[in-house]
């Protein structure tokens, strides 16, 4: 067995009832690596983690943690630590209480409970609060003293079940740098769960798109974005989403009929497919280029323009719509009728039936 894999899922099955709700999940994690699990709601994101945590009994498959088959071993047992989006925090405890309850359940002696209180509040920022109660604290101070509660026991890994949804924006930006930093520093390996395409990619080395029950595609959050598997993914990862265009294949293999309703446009494209299949072409709104560039540019109408200062999102009335981007206040207006332009090597093709990348 290689040792750097702290968690392997091979096969992994779970029903509840005759609800499959995980269907043949494998995932390798390697030791000190941050996994996100995306995907939407009810694509089995929490059960995959929670059968991890050994809160779930998983149906089918083999789980290890650092080499050990951990089917039924009980949760206890596993030697990881759970952060849930409600902290669940003791609320008639204080906050070095709090820390230190699974340390007491454990048989730690007092003193030692302390001392180690003491430490992770120095890690997690919460020096000088540790004879406060939850109530006294802010949105972010609860999240870090789960955070802390989950540190203190110095676990093997980390499981987040979407720890910051319950923060406001701005919180939520810092608290995932901060949560990352902790991971780098705790050389710690974790799993983090989160609808949010953005906190994966950013947080995460590896992220993991899920659904229904199915990993869709796993790998470095660039390489998805770059060379998603499929439609499904191309459209999950990147905001705003992804354009999906239905477009013909040329006789010379090397160009595409895009049908955008009254718009029928012929453009490059930097790979040969067979002469007049049907595919669904995906352009990035912001790999649209506005200005009319000679090849590849053609003009649609612009029906909608909004702009949030630092980029402007413009909505062409074409059938499918397309959306571009355009960084800063924009030069656009609606109503009007614009030049745009598509970069060949920025075209991903997709088969129109599967859904499959080209
Ligand atoms: N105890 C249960 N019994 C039956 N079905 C369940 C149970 N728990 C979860 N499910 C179903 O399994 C599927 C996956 O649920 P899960 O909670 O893992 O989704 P999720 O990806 O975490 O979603 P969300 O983003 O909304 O939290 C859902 O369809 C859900 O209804
Ligand atoms: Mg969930």
């Amino acid at each position: 067995m290689n040792q750097d894999i702290q968690i392997e899922l091979s096969g992994i099955e779970k029903h509840y009832g005759a609800f499959h709700a995980l269907k043949n999940v494998n995932l390798s994690i390697a030791k000190g690596t941050f996994v996100a699990l995306v995907g939407p709601s009810g694509c089995g994101k929490s059960t995959l983690l929670r059968s991890l945590a050994g809160l779930e009994k998983i149906t089918g498959g083999t789980l290890k943690i650092a080499g050990e088959i951990m089917n039924d071993v009980p949760p206890r047992a596993r030697d990881i630590a759970m952060v849930f989006q409600s902290y669940a925090l003791y609320p008639h405890m204080t906050v070095e209480q709090n820390l230190t309850y699974s340390l007491k359940m454990h048989g730690v002696a007092r003193a030692e409970a302390k001392r180690k209180a003491e430490e992770v509040a120095v890690i997690t920022g919460l020096s000088g609060l540790l004879d406060r109660y939850p109530r006294q604290l802010s949105g972010g101070q609860r999240q870090r003293v789960a955070m802390g509660r989950a540190i203190i026991r110095n676990p093997q890994a980390f499981l987040f079940d979407e720890p910051l949804s319950n923060l406001d924006a701005a919180l939520r930006v810092s608290m995932r740098k901060e949560i990352r930093a902790l991971h780098d520093r705790l050389h710690a390996t974790s799993v983090y769960v989160t609808h949010d395409q953005v906190e994966a990619m950013t947080m995460a080395d590896h992220v993991v798109v899920m659904r229904d029950g199915i990993i869709e595609q796993q790998g470095r959050p660039l390489d998805l974005y770059d060379k998603p598997a499929n439609k499904f993914v191309a459209g999950f990862i990147g905001s705003p989403a992804m354009n999906f265009i239905p477009a013909i294949a040329g006789e010379d293999g090397k160009s595409l009929t895009l049908d955008l309703g009254s718009v029928r446009q012929q453009i490059a494209i930097d790979h040969q497919i067979q002469p007049g299949r049907k595919v669904t072409a995906g352009l990035r709104p912001e790999h649209i280029g506005i200005g009319n560039q000679g090849q590849g540019s053609f003009d649609v109408p612009v029906a909608v323009v909004e702009s949030t200062g630092s980029s402007t999102f413009i909505t062409a009335a074409t059938m499918p719509e397309l959306t571009i981007v355009e960084t800063g206040r924009g030069t656009v207006q609606a109503g009007e009728t614009i030049g745009v332009t598509v970069d060949p090597a920025q075209v991903h093709l997709f088969d129109e039936a599967s859904g499959i990348r080209i």
